[in-house]
């Protein structure tokens, strides 16, 4: 399929141009909005890791995310100027593919802006994502509606099959995915660069993982797709990482977050590729696994679980605690705060308060993990050796996903 592959370039070549337009006019618009923010409409919020208040223009996201939609809207009549080219049948499956796509990461951006302007409940923040997925869940039926789960080689002597067809269980686990997405990026953030560059990292990785199936596999349609979605999602997010990283001059939002794992998602779920998306994600589980006792409420979870900034003392960021008296404590939350301490992921101190036993643990997120382990960090120091394992973790996503793989499946 010669003919094929020149289309694909013409695509992906068109896509390339779109997205650095995009992440220059991002940076241009970023800097013409941040006396509208601040003076005009009051839209920032107080750095908290820094030694004077200071108001930074937020949720920034949200201009990145507008000049994304219009790069991928203006990429819709060029996509089908090039299906028209080639005079083959209109691909419909693919143009009903990419417009439910972009309902989806639309309304995660509505919804990350939202939750900027009048802070969500936790319900809706569940809720909400599962909503907006179900465009993807309907067209992933149309497109092939594969529900079985290809079987490690060692179990299927066991089982007597290949495959294990998931049914409506594989819809739910998609949803699923759309929740946990959407949640996990706004969990690990707080300081400056960290929630744009978990964007950039897990989008980079996703996108060479799309070139590399790209090359390897014949049908190619699910990798570019995804691909053409993600770049001017990188070139946006690359000029928004500019403003927001160390010391930074704009903060992303919800509306980043969401949009980012919304899109993330999307790709994952419509590329046939979530299991693989998740193993982009391992910094994402451990942290969203780490942070359950609080999320759930086992523990108290203060509004705020960002490291404390030492304003007094060193300018370094140290773990933030959360407080709790024992005897009112649930067994279940002790039984946790025992495992996590066996498994030295913990900070635990008791102290006596008003008469009574309390005891003090650090909020439970990745941030603050890192910290227990290398002592208290300088802001930007933290968002590097964040960053750094998540990229290390993308290494060895591939390494699973290309090398360990053959020896678990016959692919
Ligand atoms: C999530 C986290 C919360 C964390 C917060 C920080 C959970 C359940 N929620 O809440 O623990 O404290 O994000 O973003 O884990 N900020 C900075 N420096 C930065 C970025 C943000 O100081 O580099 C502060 C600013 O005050 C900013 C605020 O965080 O206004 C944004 O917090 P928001 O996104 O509203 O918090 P949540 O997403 O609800
Ligand atoms: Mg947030």
């Amino acid at each position: 399929s010669k003919h094929n592959n020149e289309n694909l370039l013409g695509v992906v070549g068109a896509n390339v141009i779109l997205s650095i337009i995009a992440g220059y006019l991002t940076r241009h618009f970023i800097q013409e909005f941040i006396p509208i923010f601040l003076s005009t409409k009051h839209l920032f919020g107080n750095d908290q890791c820094k030694p004077e208040k200071r108001n930074i223009p937020e949720p920034m996201g949200i201009i990145a995310a507008g000049v994304y939609l219009i790069s991928i809207f203006l990429f819709i009549p060029v996509l089908f100027f090039l299906w028209i080219q080639t005079g083959s049948e209109f691909p419909n499956l693919r143009l009903n593919m990419l417009l439910a796509a972009i309902l989806s990461v639309t309304t995660g951006i509505l919804l990350g802006f939202v939750d900027d302007m009048l802070d969500l409940r936790w319900r809706h923040k569940l809720i909400f994502p599962m909503l907006s997925s179900l465009p993807l869940l309907m067209i992933y039926y149309i497109c092939g509606n594969s529900t079985s789960m290809l079987l490690p080689k060692y179990f299927q002597s066991f089982v007597g099959t290949s495959y294990i067809n998931l049914g409506p269980l594989f819809y739910i686990y998609m949803g699923m995915v759309g929740i946990f997405c959407t949640n996990a990026i706004n969990i690990i953030a707080g300081i400056n660069g960290v929630e744009v560059g978990q964007g950039l990292v897990i989008g980079a990785s996703v996108a060479l993982f799309n070139i590399i199936q790209i090359y390897r596999l014949d049908d190619d349609w699910y990798h570019s797709f995804s691909l053409c979605m993600l770049l001017p999602f990188l070139s946006t997010s690359f000029a928004l990482y500019s403003m927001n990283v160390y010391p930074a001059k704009v903060f992303v939002g919800d509306t980043y977050c969401y949009w980012a794992g919304m899109l993330l998602g999307t790709v994952g779920i419509l590329g046939h590729f979530s299991k693989t998306l998740l193993l982009f994600c391992i910094p994402q589980v451990f942290n969203f696994l780490y942070s359950i006792p609080q999320l759930f409420h086992f523990v108290p979870c203060p509004r705020h679980r960002l490291p404390k900034f030492d304003a007094k003392g060193d300018q370094k960021l140290h773990m933030s605690m959360a407080e709790f008296e024992i005897s009112k404590t649930s067994s279940l939350a002790k039984l946790i705060i025992t495992i996590f301490r066996l498994f030295g992921l913990l900070h635990y101190r008791e102290f006596e308060k008003d008469g009574s036993k309390w005891a003090e643990i650090n909020n439970l997120t990745i941030l603050n993990l890192i910290l227990k382990f290398t002592g208290p960090l300088y802001e930007y120091r933290l968002n590097q050796a964040f960053l750094g394992i998540q990229i290390f973790c993308s290494f060895c996503a591939f390494l699973c996903r290309f090398y360990f793989a053959y020896l678990l499946y016959d692919v």
